[in-house]
């Protein structure tokens, strides 16, 4: 092997400035063209971008005969003299300069890479996680790489620097009630039994704060066997933290200061706290979703009032068996949607249960909707008086039996329609704190009323009595979200600390005596010992990388994520193993169907 060259620099760094040095750069070949007579130019990259060496003009007769062997993707260190650029690229940090090359070591061929190594070759696609280190050595995702890790730095000088302990919670731990699926781990030295691997660290970190650590985070992995989805992976990661003797306002207090400095120091942005509030009635009413995006309006209006009595069955039905009828206004970009846009609006709202979606749209001269046949001008007038419409005003609505359903189609349209029209400006962040929490809600599959959060998240005071009355729906939780641009960024909940009160809720999702006893007596049997007021949240660091760096796919920002299919198409895990091996943990698997 040719000997190492000790860099001086990255290749990303080099400037005019440096103009006269004696540089060394180590990197991979990123491009090569040979001018002929001697001339040969290559492009290098490290971590930090890529510099244009010159092979030629004064480089030793040796060197340009290496350099000629050189192709993309080689192993090589590079001493020079940087010199001013001829024609200049500005598309290049670098682009004023090169290196006139003295030295070339050859440090590994390689083979031709399966996928581009280009900033912009960014399509994504199952060869990219395949290859994914060859995908990392792009700059914007070793960039990525950079960012996440200043990201840890913030988070732990922030929490460390507020009295908070970090502690690792363990990664075997024991399956979770209620929430997503369990990713098992069988036991050899137990044969039979299982472990799962934690969705939160939610137990033990209140278990701490019952011994007595008062403020504790991590930095956790978390796993969740659900099904994925852009924001979504089966591993990810939170910050998690919880604190003792606090209400509400003392948590969300600690967290507007820690996201003040995320956004100062990750991206230079001053936020303005307190932020602002909405409770969860106000969130699906205004927006049909508990984490809206408020860069945009299209605000939901309830339109009961106007069409309670309209010969229009549809919306009459809905009203009369208790449901909804509402509408958003597309302010301004009526022209912007064909009759086929609205069709394929209409068919997107479908996953949710909206049979259809009614349009009224008003026009230089006059106005038209979809039930012009059941309402006069002056009725359609009148809604669109609700929203306040002009001229080239798009206005959708929905009706349904069930509320859910009005609010889902909407604050999916609103945030699908923003993003046609290019509303979701990726440098703009609008944060809010969604607050009081539904303590329960109904789960057809399973036929009971379900913890929204989770089992240990407090009942709002004032609503315990709903809890020995068939009106669950009624009882609210001290629970809240931090939500930006549309995301759920976090969420966490003041938690029971009273035994009696958690075990009634246990009761009330119906879980039997022996499941509470197998599943979490030892969580409650703690409760008996003097446990403090407590309360705290979990951030997704994940989706909060994604939002420092503007992108909407969670696998652009994890350096090794799982495919769609919660498959690592690299190492290619999960995989079968030898019979021998499950033959130690007493498992058998059976023949797949
Ligand atoms: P929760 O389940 O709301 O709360 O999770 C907290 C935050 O974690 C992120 N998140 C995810 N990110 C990527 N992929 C996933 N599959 C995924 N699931 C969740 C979200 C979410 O807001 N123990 C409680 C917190 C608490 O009460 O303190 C909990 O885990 O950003």
């Amino acid at each position: 092997m040719d000997t190492l060259l000790k860099r001086t620099h990255y290749c990303g760094e080099l400037r005019s400035s440096d103009i006269g040095k004696r540089v060394t750069v180590d990197g991979w070949v990123s491009k090569t063209r040979s001018l002929g007579a001697g001339l040969i130019f290559s492009d290098i990259r490290d971590r930090s971008g890529i510099v244009q060496v010159v092979f030629g003009d004064g480089t030793p007769a040796e060197t340009v005969a290496k350099a000629a062997s050189l192709r993309s993707e080689y192993s090589v260190g590079v001493t020079g003299t940087v010199r001013e650029r001829e024609s200049k690229n500005d598309k290049l940090p670098t682009g004023d300069i090169e290196i006139v090359a003295e030295e070339l070591s050859l440090y590994s061929e390689s083979d031709t890479p399966p996928i581009y190594i280009r900033d912009d070759d960014n399509v994504s696609g199952e060869l990219r996680l395949k290859y994914r280190y060859l995908d990392l050595r792009k700059p914007m995702m070793q960039n990525m790489l950079a960012v996440r890790s200043k990201l840890y730095h913030v988070v732990r000088n922030f929490f460390y620097e507020n009295g908070f302990i970090e502690v690792e919670t363990p990664v075997l731990a024991k399956p979770t009630p209620e929430g997503a699926r369990d990713y098992l781990v069988p036991s050899r030295v137990n044969p039979g039994k299982f472990y799962a691997l934690p969705q939160s660290p939610q137990q033990f970190k209140q278990l701490l704060m019952i011994a007595g650590t008062d403020r504790y985070f991590q930095i956790a992995k978390c796993y969740r066997d659900e099904d994925l989805r852009a924001d979504r992976q089966p591993e990810f990661t939170q910050i998690d933290l919880e604190m003792s003797y606090v209400d509400q306002d003392d948590i969300l207090a600690v967290q507007e200061a820690f996201l003040k400095r995320l956004f100062k120091e990750m991206r230079g942005i001053d936020i303005q706290t307190p932020l602002r509030r909405l409770s969860w009635d106000e969130a699906m009413n205004t927006y049909g979703s508990d984490k809206p995006d408020l860069r945009f309006g299209f605000e939901l209006h309830d339109l009961a009032p106007l069409v309670k009595d309209c010969s229009f069955p549809v919306f009459r039905d809905a009203l009369e068996k208790g449901g909804k009828v509402m509408g958003i206004d597309i302010k301004g970009y009526s022209d912007k949607f064909s009759r086929k846009d609205v069709d394929k609006l209409t068919d997107s709202v479908k996953v949710f249960g909206a049979k259809g979606l009614v349009w009224i749209r008003v026009e230089e001269d006059g106005i038209r909707s979809s039930v012009s046949k059941f309402f006069s001008e002056d009725e359609l007038r009148a809604i669109a008086g609700e929203f306040g419409a002009e001229k080239n005003d798009l206005i959708l609505i929905v009706a349904s039996e069930k509320k859910e359903t009005v609010w889902s189609s909407l604050g999916f349209l609103r945030r699908d329609i923003a993003g046609k029209l290019g509303l979701l400006d990726p440098n703009r962040f609008e944060l809010l704190w969604v607050v009081d929490f539904p303590m329960f809600e109904w789960s057809d599959e399973e036929g009971r009323f379900m913890a929204m959060h989770h089992p240990f998240t407090s009942p709002k005071k004032e609503h315990i009595h709903y809890l020995d009355t068939d009106e669950l729906d009624k009882v609210y939780a001290d629970a809240y979200d931090i939500v930006i641009n549309g995301y759920e960024a976090g969420g966490g909940s003041i938690r029971i600390h009273d035994s009696a009160l958690q075990k009634k809720i246990f009761e009330v999702l119906r879980l039997s005596e022996d499941d509470i006893r197998n599943r979490f007596g030892f969580f409650i049997d703690a409760f008996k010992y003097g446990a403090p007021p407590h309360g705290g949240l979990a951030y997704g660091l994940d989706r909060l990388c994604m939002l420092m760096l503007g992108t909407d796919d969670i696998r652009q920002v994890i350096a090794f994520p799982k495919n769609q299919n919660a498959q690592c198409v690299m190492s290619d895990a999960p995989t079968t193993v030898q019979k021998k091996d499950l033959d130690l943990l007493s498992i058998a698997v059976k023949e797949a169907e």
